[in-house]
């Protein structure tokens, strides 16, 4: 029945799957014939302190009774409160500005970097460099951001001033009077789990800062402890001049944010959002931080991420005619499969044996599981793996 309803009223913008879930908990998703999923996907990469976390639920319930929006036009306490928590957690010195999604919260790098550009209010430095298996988001400029040809098919004309490096060692060649800002992925996430090397990209901050062109991180997928710390940026040891944030911080309610160390970059009126940062999604993802940060302080992040590192290379171990290798940082792994056909089959058994996963890229079979997935939940998504590993025809 809401198959049909979705099939009648909702735009067919997805490859949509017709399971309906109704409820959750941790790393597991129920359907409505209670039949159990394991969840290594977080919903792509966003439910960071499990489904239904005890927590994070009292505090939006909380919340809701109380006020959950009144614009940005007044103080937001919790806003406030996010803000100071995210900047010092981070350990950059730098400023907040709420939006509610990853392409938004790159929408405002994007505008950051042009405004630094112009000089008495003329663009005279406006080029952003990003590369070519980049995905920075779905509006029309982030579209443009993003290097993977295959997304620029409609919707043009685009924006100019978008130039795509091949990849890190590039990125020199392309600088020219007229480059604001160089905005990457440190671990490309769609672009199928690639992570950046880190001493080319120590080395691409200090050419930057040489030159007075902006560094940009993409952390919509890295951050919020996903690879070991709050983010990717601070494993890279770098620090950018931009950091772009989403999925992960609300763990589920839409935010976005972008920081900056460019304090005084803007003037009222510059830049806004009638929802970005209300009360509700900032003391929601005030709890996730508090939570992430006693979970990382206590060992708990770090042996979770090993646990599943190790249990995963078995895989590539195990299935040499399958996987070609494992790759990813932290909890953003993936396994390289030999063939996009292969990897088409292995998302459909594990579905069939009620497991979450995701593709990335060609042949990247991704995992993004909740940040605290405990020991059995890996077991049990792991023992479903090796059935569909099992189910697929080399
Ligand atoms: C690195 C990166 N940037 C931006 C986005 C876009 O985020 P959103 O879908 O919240 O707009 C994504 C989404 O997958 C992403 O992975």
């Amino acid at each position: 029945m809401f198959e049909q309803m979705d099939k009648d009223f909702i735009l067919h913008s997805y490859a949509r799957n017709y399971v309906n879930f109704t409820h959750a908990k941790g790393a597991v998703v129920w359907d409505e014939k209670e039949r159990d999923y394991i969840d290594l996907t977080s919903g792509i990469g966003v439910v960071r302190v499990g489904h239904a976390n005890p927590r994070v639920s009292e505090a939006i319930c909380d919340q809701a009774k109380k006020i959950v929006h009144i614009s940005n036009l007044f103080l937001i306490e919790p806003q406030a409160k996010l803000a100071k928590s995210l900047v010092e957690k981070s350990g950059y010195d730098m400023r907040c500005f709420f939006a509610n999604s990853g392409a938004e919260a790159n929408e405002g790098a994007i505008k950051i970097a042009r405004k630094y550009g112009e000089v008495d209010g003329e663009p005279k430095r406006y080029k952003v460099i990003t590369l070519k298996h980049s995905f920075h988001g779905r509006t029309i400029s982030t579209l443009k951001a993003t290097g993977q040809e295959k997304m620029h098919h409609y919707f043009g004309p685009y924006p100019d001033g978008f130039v795509y490096a091949d990849d890190i060692d590039h990125i020199e060649a392309l600088l020219d009077d007229h480059t604001v800002c160089v905005m990457i992925e440190l671990v490309q996430g769609e672009g199928g789990v690639e992570p950046q090397d880190k001493a080319k990209v120590q080395a691409l901050a200090k050419l930057l800062k040489s030159k007075d062109v902006l560094l940009a991180v993409d952390e919509v997928q890295t951050g919020i402890y996903r690879t070991g710390e709050l983010f990717a940026s601070n494993v890279y040891g770098i620090t950018p001049d931009i950091i772009t944030v989403a999925k992960g911080l609300g763990n589920g309610v839409p935010i976005g944010v972008v920081m900056t160390t460019l304090k005084d970059i803007f003037s009222p009126g510059d830049h806004g959002s009638t929802f970005g940062g209300n009360y509700l999604v900032t003391r929601a993802a005030y709890e996730v931080l508090e939570i992430l940060e006693s979970y990382k302080n206590s060992g708990g992040l770090d042996e979770a991420m090993l646990y599943f590192e190790e249990r995963l290379r078995g895989f590539a171990e195990r299935y040499p005619k399958i996987v070609e290798k494992d790759v990813g940082v932290g909890l953003m792994r993936g396994l390289r499969i030999r063939s996009a056909e292969l990897l088409t089959q292995l998302i459909k058994k594990a579905f069939e044996e009620r497991l979450l996963v995701l593709k990335a890229g060609r042949n990247t079979l991704r995992f993004l599981p909740p940040l605290t997935i405990t020991r059995e939940e890996i077991d049990t998504g792991f023992a479903r793996l090796e059935k569909a590993f099992g189910a697929v025809e080399v």
